[in-house]
């Protein structure tokens, strides 16, 4: 915990851990630097796409940049909360029951395909994400820090899932879509699959856990001037009183605003939040808090183009370069 880190040094980790994503992952550069802006800020973040566009490789390779501890569990619909969180099992030599922790327990868990599972399960996750710990039989268990979660889940409704209820979908700071490569980046990875001759690939660390955790209190140091953190309120409340919309953002929504729009001002190298950074993170953090009008979803109306929506309605404060 000795560990201290400038602003600056945290801009040049945060380059240098998209440097190295970046040579696994093709393209994407903005959906990476959002993963990466959530994580700094100390959040989960759930991402939602279309299957084979990188998302599990995006995954371990932050893991690996990151230094951290990588657990992947695939969410099948016979998947229990016990495969998740772990369970008390009888030992023969001590004759008592003894907690085998599951593969929660790690530094960063990517939970693949997390509509594929039921509730019951889903809840597990999801509340030991929130609580930063495991209950099993009245026992609780700390997760390790750092601990985050990458969680993937497919756009399509397959017939046999489970979407997750709003409240849940809460509890990520951030939801990314990736989007399809364009055809020169698709083109760039098939040539680098070529070039490989093997399938695998993996990144070398940058830092390590200690190395995360000494990163996410220097983001904390970041102060937002008040017109900026006014400004995400404004555009969460804004949500609420949207015509199309039935349930808004809630503050945890507002928050999660200010905390990734800092931490990507880091990545940005700078030590003072911009109405911009603001902007740029607003889908990300609040569409997916967003329950439409459930007679406007034939229209395409859906988070997204709420907070778009709302982006464009509510004034932005003028830039401010705090000066430190
Ligand atoms: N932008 C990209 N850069 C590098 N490789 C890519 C990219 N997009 C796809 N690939 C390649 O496509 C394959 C599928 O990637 P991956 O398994 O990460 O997809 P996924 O999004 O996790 O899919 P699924 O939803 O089916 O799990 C891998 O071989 C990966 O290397
Ligand atoms: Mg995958």
């Amino acid at each position: 915990m000795t560990e201290e880190l400038t602003l600056g040094e945290v801009s040049g980790l945060s380059r240098q851990v998209l440097e190295r994503v970046g040579q696994a992952v093709v393209g994407k550069s903005e959906a990476l630097e959002l993963v990466l802006a959530g994580i700094l800020a100390g959040g989960h973040v759930l991402l939602e796409d279309y299957p084979g566009l990188a998302k599990t490789l995006a995954a371990r390779s932050f893991a690996q940049a990151l230094g951290l501890e990588f657990r992947r569990v695939q969410f099948t619909p016979d998947l229990l909360p016990s495969d998740v969180t772990g369970a008390f099992v009888y030992d023969q030599k001590e004759s008592e029951f003894v907690f085998r922790p599951g593969p929660i327990f790690t530094g960063l868990l990517l939970a693949d395909e997390i509509n594929r599972t039921p509730p019951k399960t889903q809840a597990a996750l999801l509340e030991s994400m929130q609580e930063h710990q495991v209950t099993v039989e009245g026992q609780t268990f700390p997760l390790p820090t750092p601990f985050h979660v990458l969680a993937t889940a497919n756009p399509v409704e397959y017939e046999g899932t489970y979407p997750l209820p709003e409240a849940q979908l809460d509890r990520f700071m951030l939801r990314i879509g990736f989007g399809y490569p364009s055809p020169a980046e698709e083109w760039e990875v098939l040539r680098r699959r070529m070039s490989r001759r093997r399938e695998d690939q993996s990144v070398d660390a940058v830092t390590d856990a200690a190395g995360l955790l000494a990163a996410q209190r220097t983001v904390e140091t970041v102060t937002v001037d008040d017109t900026v953190g006014q400004y995400c309120v404004d555009l969460a409340t804004a949500t609420r009183r949207d015509s199309q919309v039935l349930v808004g953002a809630s503050p945890r929504g507002s928050l999660a605003l200010l905390l990734t729009a800092r931490a990507y001002a880091v990545i940005q190298g700078r030590d003072y939040v911009v109405p911009e950074d603001v902007k740029t993170v607003a889908v990300a953090a609040l569409a997916h808090r967003i329950t439409v009008r459930p007679e406007l979803w034939l229209h395409e109306v859906t988070g997204a183009t709420v907070v778009r929506t709302v982006l464009g309605l509510v004034p932005a404060p003028p830039t401010v370069a705090v000066a430190r």
